[in-house]
């Protein structure tokens, strides 16, 4: 009943489309030790049936390969620039802790890879879970082209299931003829709720109702979903079917049912569900997507093969935690982030270079939506004036503050925090993430220890809002 290699083979073959893993998933699990190469360049990939699409990707693909390593291995990853024109870029690896050195962010971490440059990544993968890639230079063009993949860190012993999918769930912007719109950088979305794309996709391709995924009865899968949009928010409903969400942002949870019977998935957000396929042959179980009209991004299809099984499997177990620095509730000490700006609500005032501005007079000129504890900054330019300083060691409660009519999904880098409280109600499982959603006017108390040395960015996920102010840093020293 374990995991192989071939069944992914084997039903990812004809018949199926595109909910299945992509081919380039089976390429192979890197050896360990290996140097990993990845390049970033422009290609065309049929996004839409029967249309080429221009894109960025990382080897010739969106979304980039799939790395797999295993707990404790250290990955060399080579990077190396073809992206057109003079475009500069990095690659950051999402939610895992390493050396600063080695975290991708341009002009904090390293300098940006120069066109026709290589820059090698090195570093060691203190947890399993399911994880990304993708770049921090101008990321909210950069990411929104395609430039993201999944990194995966298997656990020592993995939960056994029949078959483990990946569901890279984003969106592109499209003209009728297939061409992405390159409205990049534009104010109402740095300001208002990001770039939506029109097109949903699943693993690089367009996705939608005619989308099936054959499925047999009794089947356990592990679905790893990360959600790689730019500023969509998925709120999928998987109608008639029951996962158990085992994994939030890499971390194990206590297996537990969707909470109000919905996924919950912002962007830089990953879960892992198990889902132990229920119904009759034929059936069909529509993936519906709450946030946009009821969209439906496919339907889970019962084949008429024989039950995998005569009896279902008892629950799974949880998967194996990680070494996590526990934060000591009893010896936190309280930062707050209070955020304000966007183009709702009454105009903020801001901080910039020391003085007072009202934002929306000096969006037009300086790009500048948001704000972090009153200050209006440049993308990447806090990093001379981190928000916090932290003595490495400190257990840290960090209580952020949304003082705007606008969602966002705050990601700190380097480390995972507990998210304890939202809108000052205990939540049911404390889960770690490294990626929160903060609701409108909300509040989310988060707490970690600060371990690991450096200067981390603290920002807002919405790409295009993290360039328009919402993006600092946090140093630990
Ligand atoms: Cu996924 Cu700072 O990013
Ligand atoms: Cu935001």
């Amino acid at each position: 009943m374990t995991f192989s290699r071939r069944d992914i083979l084997k039903t990812t073959g004809a018949g199926l489309s595109m909910l299945a893993l992509p081919p380039v998933q089976a390429q192979g699990t890197p050896q360990r030790g290996t140097p990993l190469k990845l390049r970033a360049s422009a290609f065309s990939q049929a996004v839409r049936p029967g249309m080429r699409t221009d894109v960025w990707g990382f080897n010739g693909s969106v979304p980039g390969p799939v790395l797999r390593f295993r707990r404790g291995d250290t990955a060399r990853i080579a990077v190396t620039n073809e992206l057109p024109g003079k475009a500069t870029t990095t690659v950051h690896w999402h939610g895992i802790r390493l050396a600063n050195a080695m975290d991708g962010v341009p002009h904090v971490t390293q300098e940006p890879i120069p066109n026709g440059r290589t820059f090698d990544y090195e570093f060691t993968l203190p947890d399993a879970g399911t994880f990304w890639y993708h770049p921090h230079q101008h990321s909210f063009e950069q990411v929104a082209r395609g430039l993201y993949g999944t990194l995966i860190v298997e656990e020592d012993k993995p939960l056994p299931v029949d078959r483990e999918l990946v569901w890279v769930l984003s969106d592109f912007k499209l003209l009728p003829n297939g061409r992405q719109v390159s409205d990049f950088g534009r104010l109402a979305d740095f300001g208002g709720g990001g770039r939506l794309g029109n097109v949903f996709t699943l693993n690089g391709r367009e996705t939608g109702p005619d989308n099936s995924l054959e499925v047999r009865r009794g089947e356990r899968l592990r679905v790893r979903l990360v959600n790689t949009a730019t500023a969509r928010i998925f709120l999928l409903d998987f109608r008639g079917q029951k996962p158990l969400i085992v994994a939030y942002d890499g971390q194990p949870v206590d297996p537990h049912p969707l909470p109000q019977g919905l996924l919950l998935l912002g962007p830089g957000q990953r879960t892992d569900v198990i889902l132990d396929i229920d119904g009759s042959p034929g059936q069909s179980f529509p993936v519906i997507d709450r946030r946009d009209k009821g969209y439906q991004l496919g339907a889970l299809v019962v084949s008429s093969k024989p039950a995998v099984r005569a009896r279902p499997l008892a629950a799974p177990a949880a998967l194996p935690r990680n070494a996590l620095p526990e934060p000591d509730l009893g010896k936190l000490e309280e930062h707050y982030i209070v955020f304000e700006g966007g183009l709702l609500g009454k105009p903020a005032i801001g901080l910039l270079d020391g003085k007072p501005h009202k934002l929306p007079d000096i969006i037009r000129e300086q790009g500048l939506s948001w704000t972090m504890n009153y200050q209006a900054e440049h993308e990447h330019a806090l990093m001379h004036t981190p928000l916090f300083r932290f003595r490495r060691g400190q257990h840290i409660a960090l209580k952020m503050i949304n003082e705007t009519e606008f969602e966002h999904p705050m990601h700190l880098h380097g480390h995972s925090f507990r998210v304890l409280r939202v809108n000052g109600r205990p939540t049911q499982f404390s889960e770690w993430r490294d990626t929160v959603m903060l609701g409108p006017r909300a509040t989310v108390d988060v707490a970690f220890v600060a371990d690991n040395p450096g200067e981390w960015m603290f920002h807002c996920h919405i790409l295009e809002h993290a360039a328009g102010g919402m993006m600092g840093t946090v140093t630990v020293e």
